[in-house]
Order: structure tokens, then C-alpha cells, then sequence
């Protein structure tokens, strides 16, 4: 270590965790070893996942809910013994409340379509108003956008402060006795920062309105506890938390899961179908058409006993310490500004910035050369570029395999970027 890292405290072993993941032993450029800061786009994948990956194919493949072989029967117990895991990893009280989806997004339309088909007390229509974030994804927007179009209902949204937090002093214009969902994300993608739920959940409380919290952002880098966060609603995806992709989850109350409708129609969900109607199995199964995506959620399983086993409080620990380094050693780069908190505290493990009117692109591009992968552009969530009059912004994001060299190794990249920009 050299000396900018000294004092940095609860940082995990990252030399035993990063034998896990082949892919962070990867050379990318004229023998240069990866230096990957773009884990909340999407994580590298330790062994053991692949392992379960592999295992399930060579082994247990064969469709379930169906069978009564031996080998059916084995692929029904690992899917819905990973949705054992995935209950008992956000303290979920049933898991029947866990539904798996193919990522966040889809969990999220899922929300919003339950709510545009339910009959009264849920359904949103041309009286009633949704309440949602500047600060959002596009897959927190878009199918909200998508719902107000549909059924005439008006969608609001609280704004941004210059620093990057949610503006709150409007809470009760945004969230009022119309509303009927308000939906918003735990942690920015893009700009790290970590919402307030308890100030707005009271809110929607206050006014009857349900309560969903896209925890994409969350829940591979802090304990989720569903029950603690009282929302009536979480989404989050897999592929983010060292799973595989194709797997998300929503978990949502048991109670409104049983009164909401279904969304998608098909084989698995149903208990009996005539030529005139049908009837529904009860959830999770009623919200899970078709063959579900029993590897993906497999692996998933094996994601959450990997996280498990090192602890979320761990990993949260670690996480800060290389934020609050990363933060420090970044904002002693000229011309560098971060778009977002500009302190670890409240904040996650993603850092946009930009760096005077050197492009993103650029940026990006002149890092690639130096073996350091980042993501530029707007990160799906383009009304905040708009709010901070930026087209795009450069964005390091660190997970539990990351280091305080790979945070030098960015910065000594970024010195390398000014310098070839002259
Ligand atoms: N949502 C992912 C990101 O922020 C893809 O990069």
C-alpha cells in the first residue's frame, strides 16, 4: 500500500475475494490487468456462481412446477430453494412475497401494471396522481410515464438540490391525498447518493399512498431489510449483486400481492383456464408466467449465499472506506467536479463526474488504453444530466473486489486523460 492508504479502516480482503472472480484477472491492454470500476452497471461474477451455473445445467437441467422424475423434481427444489435465499437475505416474512422477474425493470413495470389493471382501493386513474424522482433510473420513470398516459393520472416528482440530494421541502405538493403510489429509488446510480426513505414513507403513509423503492443500487452493497424499510414494495435485479443476468426480484406485501392482478398471462400462473375464463394461482406463481429463468435464479442463490457468507455489513464497511478514499483522492484532480455528494456520508458507491469539458467519451475511451473500465454517458438516467446542464458524465463505481490502488490507478488515469487533452 502507499501512503494515501494508510489509516483506511474495514476494508475486506480483497486479495482472497478477488481469486473468486476470474474476470478481474483479465488483461485488456498491452498487458495491462483490468482495473474494473463499473460494478453498478453490472458485477463480475465470483466462481461459485459459475459454478452453480454450470451445476445446474450439467446436472439438474429439466423444467419445473411440471415433472415428477427425479431431475424435475431437482430443478424445482434449487428454484424455489433460491427463493428461500433471496427471502431470508432481505427478511422478507413469507417467500411468497418474492417474486422473480428477469431484472429491476421488469419488477417495476410489473408495479405499475398491477396498479393500472387493479380495481379500487389500488387502481390509478384520471383522479388520482403518482409521485416519483428527477433522481431516478429510466426504469422508474418510464413505466410510471407510461401508467400516467394510459389511465390519465398526473405524475409528479420531487426535484434535485445542487449538491445532489432529493429536494424534499415540497413533500406535501408532490405526495398528497391523491396519490396512490410513490416510487423512488434507495441509492442514485448515478449520483450515489442514498434517499431518505423514513421522511418519505411517512409522507405517503400520512396519505394512504403505497410505497415502492427500487433498490437496484441497495441491495448489493447494504443489508436490506424489507420489513425495517415498511415499503410496500422493492425491486432490485440480480446481475448487480454478483448474480447472473436475466434474474430480478419485487418483493411486495403479501397482502396486496394477493388483491393485485396479474400482468403477464400464461403457463405457471393459473390454477384452472376454460375457453371463457381462468382462474389464478396465488403469488408468487400468479405473477410468474411462463418458464421462469431457473438457472438464472439459481444462481441468484448462490450470489446470496456468497454475499452472505462475507456480510452485507461487511461489504458495506468496505464499500465506504473506498468511497470515502475514492472521494478524497478524486476531488484533488483538476477540473474535476462530482456530480453528486462530495462526502462518503449518505452516499453509495457510485461517483459521477466530469472533468473540466474534456467529453465523457473521451474520458472513457483514454481510460479503456489504461486497462480502467468505467461507464460514460448518462447512465439511463438523463433528467439529472438535464438538472446539472451536463450531456453525460464519467462514472467509477466500486463494489466489495475493490481496492485503494484501483482507486490510484484512476486517478493516475485521469491525470493521463488531462495530460492528452493538454
Ligand atoms: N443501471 C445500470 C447503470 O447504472 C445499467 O449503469
Amino acid at each position: 500500500m502507499t501512503s494515501a492508504h494508510q489509516g483506511l479502516s474495514g476494508l475486506l480482503d480483497t486479495e482472497a475475494i478477488r481469486k473468486d472472480f476470474p474476470l478481474l484477472d483479465r488483461v485488456v491492454h498491452d498487458g495491462k490487468k483490468i482495473v474494473y470500476l463499473d460494478s453498478a452497471a453490472t458485477s463480475q461474477k465470483p466462481r461459485q456462481v459459475l459454478d452453480a451455473l454450470n451445476e445446474y445445467y450439467e446436472r439438474h437441467n429439466a423444467n419445473v412446477h411440471r415433472g415428477v422424475y427425479t431431475v424435475a423434481e431437482e430443478a424445482t427444489a434449487l428454484y424455489e430453494g433460491a427463493r428461500d435465499k433471496v427471502a431470508a437475505f432481505i427478511n422478507a416474512p413469507s417467500r411468497d412475497e418474492v417474486i422473480f422477474t428477469k431484472n429491476a425493470s421488469e419488477s417495476l413495470n410489473l408495479v405499475a401494471n398491477m396498479l393500472g389493471w387493479a380495481d379500487e382501493p389500488y387502481r390509478v386513474d384520471h383522479e388520482t396522481e403518482i409521485a416519483i424522482t428527477e433522481m431516478e433510473h429510466h426504469s422508474n420513470i418510464v413505466p410510471w410515464q407510461l401508467l400516467s398516459q394510459r389511465t390519465g393520472a398526473k405524475l409528479k416528482w420531487f426535484g434535485l438540490t445542487d449538491d445532489g440530494r432529493l429536494d424534499l421541502s415540497n413533500i406535501e405538493e408532490v405526495i398528497t391525498e391523491k396519490t396512490k403510489i410513490v416510487s423512488f429509488t434507495l441509492v442514485s446510480n448515478l449520483l450515489g447518493t442514498i434517499n431518505p426513505v423514513e421522511t418519505i414513507i411517512r409522507r405517503a403513509q400520512e396519505v394512504g399512498a403505497l410505497v415502492c423503492i427500487d433498490a437496484s443500487q441497495a441491495a448489493p452493497h447494504m443489508v436490506l431489510d424489507v420489513q425495517a424499510l415498511q415499503a410496500d414494495f422493492v425491486a432490485f435485479t440480480g446481475h448487480k449483486m454478483v448474480g447472473p443476468t436475466g434474474i430480478g426480484v419485487l418483493w411486495g406485501r403479501q397482502e396486496l400481492l394477493e388483491d393485485l392482478p396479474p400482468f403477464l398471462g400464461g403457463g405457471e400462473m393459473i390454477e384452472t383456464v376454460s375457453m371463457h375464463s381462468s382462474t389464478y394461482a396465488p403469488a408468487p406463481h400468479k405473477f410468474e408466467a411462463g418458464t421462469p429463468p431457473i438457472a438464472q435464479a439459481v444462481g441468484l442463490g448462490a450470489a446470496v449465499d456468497y454475499l452472505s457468507a462475507i456480510g452485507m455489513e461487511n461489504i458495506a464497511r468496505h464499500e465506504h472506506a473506498i468511497t470515502e478514499y475514492a472521494v478524497r483522492r478524486l476531488q484533488e484532480v483538476p477540473d474535476l467536479r462530482i456530480i453528486g455528494p462530495t462526502t462518503a456520508e449518505d452516499r453509495g458507491a457510485a461517483i459521477s463526474f466530469t472533468l473540466g469539458d474534456i467529453h465523457p467519451h473521451d474520458v472513457g475511451q483514454v481510460l479503456d488504453e489504461e486497462g480502467i473500465a468505467v461507464r460514460v454517458g448518462h447512465h439511463c438516467a438523463r433528467p439529472v444530466c438535464l438538472r446539472y446542464g451536463i450531456p453525460a458524465t464519467t462514472r467509477a463505481s466500486f463494489y466489495l473486489y475493490s481496492t485503494p490502488g484501483e482507486v490510484d490507478a484512476l486517478v493516475a488515469g485521469l491525470e493521463h486523460v488531462r495530460n492528452f487533452f493538454g
